[in-house]
């Protein structure tokens, strides 16, 4: 059976909706106001279980009958939820069975959300008993559109270390390894004394007095993440059974989250998800913004996906909650759908009066309609309506980037050369050089077909496997360019290190051979011969086939090349060994694009993303100006937010947007 599609009338624009918390008299002025401001997509019943089922298997769907029907009468389609994300009080007192416990052995409690143990069969079969009520009832309403598999999975619950997740976890590596003496292997229990004779030894990494075996939590990752992927796939079987429209879940491609393998979701969803919201912990979260978004896409093979959540202005849950400058939400809400979002939607429709997220914004402040974000919201509804003709068009890039989950949860580990820097932060540098240079990237996953790139750059891809990086120097030996970072390429599948000579897997690709890591205190910077400094990291390298570009004058490795290029047959590997100054890695990821046949403007503003759409007949230039200052754009056709023709130069002002369709020449 193909995959049903999402279909939709242009750009979606909505929002999670949660009428639970307010008196049915104020449903009708929501319907309205939702119409006001162009809202055409609502998920509804994503907490609904304690309504739906107030008590075991009694159900109760008059209300969300009621709230089902006024939508659909209001011409606004539903993406409806399956209620299972957080269970009722009722579940956890019949069954304390199914609550999480931590890695300390305490075991969760309800009284927040998401309190279930992911491989609970107990929870597992009341969700499915709701499931089926649901999609029984509903599956056949003319008013749904999407289906909303419990709501971003693992987001507090991704890892459970109680006894049945152990069992569970026992039973995944059986079928992995197929016999202790493989799993011994894979995880080096020789060391430390940690050899396993009985599959009933083996726990999950529970906290322990030292560090922890690393081949134990990298496949508990593995573990945990296919247990809720697990979890989707009998919740949508369930759905499928009385419904053929599109099944999904919310993903969560943000910084700090970092517990599923994407990856191995991805084709499992009907259309991809994601939520999204600015972290202002990072250093540069439009950013990071844009990365996940660009991760979006890959996830969803370059086709359109749908931002299923972001916020209008503050969240409630980072130490300081910023509210948004106006018209950043609109810069914002352009800057998903520039890179192939067909849908803006939001948490939540009107801002709570009680409950955990009183103080997190919504469409519909608790200042009421007379308010500025109210008014930038019907704004934002109006034209994300006007350019509804983008819908289903692709992006496309000529520079890819390669991550992993997988990688990170090894690289990352307990111990390592530096607790300085993440994998995170290597990407984030490397992707910000890209994107201060208009340079539009894919993400793609190791081992992903490379054609049709120029550049592929490869930020602290610290595990790869034999295939995978063979894939990689293969295509750079036929022309292809790659731009690798610092800890890349230094262990296999199973976290074993590659042997002589660092970084194992790319060293013949790079020409280069590095004998040791010799990392930087914190706050302490290193200075190169081209004036360029650098942070975190430094490797003592020697250039065996590859030119230096750059050289150590002073730290810890003075005197020894920091940045190479290489030949490899017709193509180049570009080696950047350290954490360079934000200019340097902006020059150097210039001058590997360049030589790789990039097309790029050297001179392009770093706060001016742009970015190009097209679906074969048209295509669209997105320009958002997230800088104060004026900034030139060149570009022929209609621009949508002005309805102005454009022959050529033109000035997109400070905090502006511009969409232009451009005349095919
Ligand atoms: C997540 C959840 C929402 C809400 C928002 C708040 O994305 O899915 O229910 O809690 O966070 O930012």
């Amino acid at each position: 059976m193909t995959a049903p599609r999402f279909r939709h009338d242009g750009i979606a624009f909505g929002c999670d909706y949660n009428p639970e918390q307010w008196d049915p008299s104020v449903w009708p002025e929501d319907i309205a106001s939702m119409r006001e401001a162009g809202v055409d997509l609502v998920a509804i019943n994503i907490f609904g279980w304690s309504q739906v089922e107030p008590r075991p298997g009694e159900y109760d769907f008059e209300a969300l009958d009621s709230i089902i029907e006024l939508l659909h009468a209001g011409g606004i389609r539903i993406d409806l939820g399956t209620a299972t994300s957080s269970p009722p009080p009722w579940l956890s007192t019949l069954h304390p069975e199914i609550l999480p416990v931590a890695e300390d052995g305490t075991t969760r409690f309800p009284g927040g959300r998401q309190a279930w143990c992911p491989s609970s069969p107990v929870f597992r079969e009341r969700a499915l008993a709701l499931v089926e009520q649901i999609a029984g009832r509903y599956g056949q309403h003319p008013g749904l559109e999407l289906w909303h598999v419990s709501n971003e999975l693992g987001c507090h619950n991704a890892l459970c270390y109680c006894d049945t997740s152990t069992a569970a976890f026992r039973g995944w590596l059986e079928r992995k390894y197929g016999t202790l003496d493989a799993l011994n292997r894979a995880w080096g229990t020789t060391f430390w004394s940690q050899r396993y004779g009985a599959w009933n030894e083996i726990l999950t990494p529970r906290l322990t007095l030292s560090t922890r075996n690393p081949g134990q939590l990298l496949d508990f990752h593995r573990f945990s993440s296919d247990e809720l992927l697990d979890h989707f796939r009998a919740e949508r079987d369930m759905i499928r059974r009385h419904s053929d429209l599109p099944v999904t879940t919310n993903f969560m491609v943000e910084a700090h989250i970092r517990n599923l393998d994407y990856w191995r979701w991805a084709d499992e969803m009907d259309v991809i998800c994601n939520d999204h919201y600015l972290d202002h912990r990072l250093g540069d979260p439009i950013r990071e913004l844009a990365f996940s978004a660009d991760v979006s896409r890959g996830l969803a093979g370059g086709d359109p996906w749908l931002l299923l959540e972001q916020s209008t202005g503050a969240v409630n849950w980072q130490p300081i909650n910023h509210a948004k400058a106006p018209g950043e939400l609109t810069r914002n809400s352009l800057t998903h759908v520039a890179r192939g979002a067909d849908a803006v939607c939001f948490f939540q429709w009107r801002a709570s009066q009680q409950g955990a997220e009183k103080f997190h914004s919504a469409l519909l402040p608790h200042a009421g309609t007379e308010s500025a974000v109210w008014r930038e919201v019907v704004e934002l509804g109006g034209l994300i309506d006007r350019i509804g003709e983008v819908a289903g068009s692709r992006v496309v890039a000529d520079v890819a980037l390669m991550f992993s989950w997988d990688s990170n949860w090894a690289a990352d580990s307990e111990m390592r050369p530096t607790h300085e820097v993440t994998v995170l932060d290597q990407v984030l540098a490397v992707y910000g050089a890209l994107h201060s240079l208009g340079i539009t990237v894919d993400v793609i996953a190791p081992g992903a077909d490379l054609s049709g790139y120029r550049l592929v750059v490869v930020p602290g891809l610290y595990s790869v496997t034999d295939q995978d990086a063979a894939a990689l120097d293969d295509w750079v030996s036929n022309g292809g360019s790659a731009l690798i970072t610092f800890f890349s390429g230094i262990a296999d599948e199973d976290d074993r290190v590659r042997l002589g000579g660092y970084p194992g897997a790319f060293r013949d690709l790079l020409g280069v051979r590095v004998e040791e890591f010799a990392p930087l205190a914190a706050r302490v910077t290193a200075g190169l011969a081209s004036g360029a400094t650098a942070t975190v990291w430094t490797e003592r390298m020697t250039a065996t086939t590859a030119t230096v570009i750059d050289t150590w004058v002073d730290g810890p490795s003075a005197g020894m090349p920091a940045v190479t290029r290489n030949d490899r047959g017709a193509g180049a590997g570009w080696y950047v060994s350290t954490m360079l100054d934000a200019e340097a890695m902006r020059a150097t990821v210039l001058r590997a694009a360049v030589d790789a046949g990039v097309t790029v403007e050297p001179k392009h503003p770093s706060e001016l993303e742009l970015i190009r759409r097209s679906n074969g007949d048209a295509s669209w230039l997105f320009a958002i100006n997230h800088g104060a200052t004026p900034v030139t754009v060149d570009a022929r056709g209609e621009e949508l937010v002005t309805g102005v023709s454009i022959a050529g130069a033109f000035e997109v002002a400070g905090g502006a947007v511009a969409i232009v369709r451009e005349v095919v020449q």
